[in-house]
């Protein structure tokens, strides 16, 4: 049986990529993932504003302005050279591909940092990208326009294929997939999971609501993934949210994703689950005699599903009517 998948020209053994997250932010447990068998691995992160951050803390309270920028420099190539270390290290012992991931939120610097990335050998780069709309007066036009402003300038700077690593909630999501291929992105990575407030009713404060996905998060995400691969079938799709076991590998990529991320369920279950999500997917394709990801890929999605008004549906009167 041949699990061998394609991911923005990449060849991986397999299609389970460990995301990006704490699971890839050291050379041990990047080596674990690769020697329970993922195919891929996405590095934690690389933070926009904990460089800046980091470097705010120590500054503060320097009488030196020329000392701040000191420490702000060192501190950021510091933190930067660390990360590079990481990729460079990974390519020569895990022996799998690793994608850095940049978290980002404004344009300069990271683009920059981006070419230091390919240079460090990466094979392809994630590039983690939301700006909050907090402004009113910002159009949802202007607001869109800053993302694909971002992304012709990374592809300008790079060769290495690169994916956009999405949140769900855009008004055409479909549209804004389309204009990221047509600028040269390489793949979308759907989705990712942001802080999310909520509020501790005794204390009356602000509280981070639980990071952990559960399994009900992916049926959002297995409606997106069922509709953009059919629109778009050039662009590479990583599922990332709510993969719980092999089935919902195998969901995902009967709904046409290329990879599938996993993150939540192996700090609860440890690296040693990504064999049994593997074995479970194996255990599936034998059931039903498929041979290749390739046979089965994308079979249930918006274009090659005959019953496809499916994905459409969202207000169903049958469906709610059901529940008196
Ligand atoms: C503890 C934790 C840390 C994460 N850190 C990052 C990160 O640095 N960069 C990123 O793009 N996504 C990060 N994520 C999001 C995951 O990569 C993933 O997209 C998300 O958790 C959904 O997948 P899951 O349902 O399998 O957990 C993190 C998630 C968790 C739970």
């Amino acid at each position: 049986m041949n699990l061998e998948t394609s991911y923005m020209g990449i060849k991986l053994r397999n299609p389970l990529i460990v995301s990006s997250s704490g699971l890839t932010d050291s050379i041990d447990k990047i080596k674990a993932a690769a020697e329970y068998g993922a195919g891929a691995v996405v590095l934690k992160s690389i933070f926009e504003e904990q460089i800046n951050y980091q470097s705010g803390m120590l500054t503060k309270g320097s009488d030196y302005p020329e000392a701040s920028d000191y420490i702000a420099y060192y501190t950021k190539t510091h933190s930067l050279d660390n990360y590079l270390k990481l990729i460079r290290s990974a390519k020569e012992s895990a022996g799998i591909p690793i994608i850095p991931s940049i978290n980002c939120v404004s344009a300069d610097d990271w683009i920059n940092f981006a070419r230091n990335i390919q240079s460090a050998g990466a094979d392809a780069l994630e590039v983690n990208m939301f700006f909050m709309p907090v402004d009113k007066e910002l159009k949802p036009v202007m607001a869109e326009k800053l993302y694909f402003d971002l992304v012709e300038k990374l592809r300008e700077t790079l060769d290495i294929p690169f994916a956009i690593k999405l949140g769900q909630r855009f008004t055409n999501l479909l549209y804004l997939i389309d204009q990221l291929y047509n600028r040269g992105v390489n793949g979308v990575v759907l989705f990712n999971r942001f802080f999310e407030p909520d509020i501790d009713v005794n204390s009356m404060n602000i509280i981070p609501a639980s990071v952990f996905s559960n399994a009900d998060d992916k049926r959002n995400v297995l409606r997106w993934i069922g509709m953009a691969s059919a629109v778009n079938d050039r662009i590479s799709i990583s599922a990332s949210t709510g993969v719980r076991t092999g089935d919902d590998i195998v969901k995902y990529l009967l709904a046409g994703a290329d990879t599938v991320q996993v993150c939540s369920v192996l700090y609860s279950e440890g690296y040693e689950y990504i064999s049994e999500l593997l074995a479970s997917l194996k255990s599936w394709m034998k059931s039903k005699n498929y041979k290749r990801v390739d046979e089965f890929r994308a079979m249930l999605n918006y274009r090659n599903f005959k019953d496809y008004k499916k994905y459409e549906r969202a207000q169903f009167m049958k469906y709610f009517s059901a529940y008196e």
